[in-house]
C-alpha cells in the first residue's frame, strides 16, 4: 500500500514502465528486493507499494546530485531528498554510495527481485549484473528500465543474457524483465499492465525465428537488426483489427485480420483499422541506430522511411 500523506516522487520512468515495475515486484516469490540507481525514490515507491512479501527492500544510490537532476524535475539530488519520500517504508535498507562496490565486502542476501536503473553503460552494468546475479534465487524476477536505442548496451547485454538463460524477454514501455523459472508470472504481470489486451498475443517470424509474447509486450527483436519477416495477431481484444500494407507506390498490396500472418518482405507501409482504442508502434533498424516510432492509430498510415527495416512491433490501447 502507498502512503496518501507522502508525495510522489519526482520521476524519470515513463508511467506504463512504473506500472509494469510495480506489476512484476508483485510477483516476486523468494529473496530480498534489490533496487539499483532509485533516485528520488519514485522506482522505490512503486516496489514497495506493490510487493506482496514482506522480505526487505535494498536500494543503492550515490544520491550525488547532477546538473541533469535539476534541469529535469526541477529539484537536486540529495540523501536528504531520497529520504522525504521513502522514509515511511517498511523494511527499507538505503546503501548509499556507488554500487556494486559499496557492498562488495559485506552483501550476502538472496536475491528474488533485481532492478536495476542505475549505470546505463558498460563497464558499469555489467559489473553490477555479474556481482549480484551469483546471489540471484533460481526463480528471481531481472528487470531493470531504459531497454532503448539511446543506451545500445542495455538492450545487447539482456537479449545476450536472455538466449544464455534461454528464457523469454520482455520488454513494456522500456522497463525489461526475465525469470529463469515460472516466467508466466511475467506474462501476468504484462496483462495486469494493459488489461485491455489481456488474451491478446502477437507472433513474430524473423525469417525462420519463431517468437510469440502477450501483444501488449514488445515482439522478439526489439533494437535488433534482423528485420521483421512477418507477424500474426489473436486473442479477443484484437478480433476485429486488419491491417493493410501498402507497396513503395502507395498501392495496397495485403489486408489481414486476425489469425492471419501480415507479410512484411514487400511492404512498405502499414495502416491498422478497426477499434480505435488499439494502435500499434514498431521498433526501426536505420543505418545509425535502431529507434521506436510513435503509435500509429486506427487510419493513421506508417510509411517505412529510406534505408530502415522494421524489426519489432507491439500493440497498445491508446487514450480516446
Ligand atoms: C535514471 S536515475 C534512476 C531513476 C529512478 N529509478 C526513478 O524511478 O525515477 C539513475 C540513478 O542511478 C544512480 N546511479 C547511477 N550509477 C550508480 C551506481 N553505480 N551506484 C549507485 N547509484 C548509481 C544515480 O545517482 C541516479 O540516482
Amino acid at each position: 500500500m502507498s502512503d496518501p500523506t507522502v508525495a510522489p516522487a519526482p520521476a524519470t520512468m515513463t508511467k506504463v514502465g512504473r506500472r509494469f515495475l510495480g506489476r512484476l515486484a508483485a510477483q516476486a516469490t523468494s529473496g530480498v528486493f534489490l533496487e539499483i540507481g532509485p533516485l528520488f525514490g519514485s522506482s522505490t515507491q512503486e516496489i514497495a507499494a506493490s510487493r506482496r512479501r514482506e522480505a526487505p527492500l535494498h536500494t543503492i544510490d550515490t544520491f550525488a546530485p547532477a546538473p541533469w537532476i535539476e534541469r529535469r524535475l526541477g529539484r537536486n539530488l540529495s540523501r536528504r531528498a531520497f529520504d522525504e519520500y521513502t522514509s515511511h517504508i517498511p523494511g527499507l535498507v538505503v546503501h548509499e554510495g556507488f554500487a556494486p562496490d559499496v557492498v562488495r565486502d559485506s552483501w550476502s542476501e538472496p536475491i528474488g527481485f533485481y532492478f536495476d536503473d542505475a549505470t546505463h553503460g558498460d563497464p558499469g552494468w555489467s559489473n553490477n549484473f555479474d556481482f549480484f546475479s551469483r546471489f540471484f534465487t533460481e526463480d528471481a524476477i531481472v528487470c531493470g528500465d531504459d531497454f532503448a536505442g539511446g543506451w545500445p548496451d542495455i538492450p545487447r547485454n539482456v537479449t545476450r543474457i536472455a538466449e544464455d538463460w534461454g528464457c523469454e524477454l520482455f520488454v513494456i514501455g522500456r522497463v525489461w524483465a526475465i525469470t529463469r523459472s515460472r516466467p508466466e508470472r511475467i506474462a501476468t504481470a504484462v496483462e495486469e499492465t494493459v488489461p485491455g489486451l489481456a488474451g491478446a498475443r502477437l507472433a513474430t517470424q524473423h525469417d525462420q525465428d519463431y517468437g510469440s509474447r502477450p501483444a501488449a509486450a514488445w515482439s522478439q527483436g526489439l533494437h535488433r537488426r534482423r528485420p521483421l519477416t512477418s507477424f500474426c495477431f489473436s486473442g479477443d481484444p484484437v478480433a476485429d483489427l486488419r491491417f493493410t500494407t501498402y507497396d513503395s507506390d502507395g498501392s495496397p498490396i495485403g489486408e489481414y485480420g486476425a489469425g492471419e500472418w501480415v507479410a512484411l518482405d514487400r511492404a512498405h507501409g502499414l495502416v491498422v483499422s478497426g477499434p480505435d482504442c488499439v494502435g500499434y508502434q514498431l521498433c526501426l533498424a536505420g543505418l545509425q541506430r535502431t529507434e521506436n516510432t510513435k503509435t500509429f492509430r486506427a487510419g493513421s498510415r506508417f510509411d517505412l522511411p529510406e534505408g530502415s527495416d522494421i524489426v519489432a512491433i507491439r500493440l497498445e490501447v491508446v487514450e480516446r
